[in-house]
């Protein structure tokens, strides 16, 4: 399958407004996407894929730069292209830009039931951060040094 990675444009946000309702209980809306395209603070990559002759938005991450490390959030894939490495390519893409801009930092929150999840994130060089508490609860904080 043929997917690019590229940084999310304003043409975007339906498609991954829908990918979001697919993948999350409680998906970040469009309106907030969009404030997020106008934050010089924060990234977002999407990846595309040419299958069913269009190109699909077939996942997507948010990545939010603070001065100490970069909040990496918002990862799916569609359902249907789950297991085809879509995430790894997109997250090693995201990591790559951010590390050439100057970040070598990156934190997440899992929740520990989410075996898919933790087995991408570990899989990349995630570890647990057992001293950072996430803002919610039942999620845990991973963070990857590069
Ligand atoms: C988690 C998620 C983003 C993974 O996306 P994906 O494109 O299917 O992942 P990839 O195909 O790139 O797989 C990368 C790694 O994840 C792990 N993985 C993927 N699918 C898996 C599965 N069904 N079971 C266990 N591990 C799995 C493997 O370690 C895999 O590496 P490998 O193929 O070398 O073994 C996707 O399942 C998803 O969108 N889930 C719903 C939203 C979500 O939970 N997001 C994370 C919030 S913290």
């Amino acid at each position: 399958m043929d997917v690019t990675i590229r940084e999310m444009v304003l043409e975007d946000l339906d498609a991954v407004g829908r990918l979001e309702h697919e993948a999350f209980e409680h998906p970040l809306s469009v309106t907030a996407f969009r404030a997020s395209l106008r934050n010089r603070y924060k990234k977002n990559f999407v990846a595309v894929t040419t299958q069913d002759e269009d190109r699909k938005i077939a996942g997507v991450c948010t990545m939010r730069k603070t001065p100490e490390h970069v909040w990496i959030s918002n990862v799916c894939v569609t359902t249907r292209m789950q297991g085809c490495g879509i995430a790894r390519a997109m997250l090693e893409h995201a990591i790559t830009t951010l590390t050439q801009d100057g970040w070598h930092r990156f934190i997440l929150k899992v929740r520990p039931d989410n075996e898919t999840a933790l087995a991408l994130y570990r899989s990349l060089g995630f570890t647990m951060n057992r001293n950072m508490t996430a803002d919610c609860i039942n999620f845990d904080i991973y963070e990857l040094n590069c």
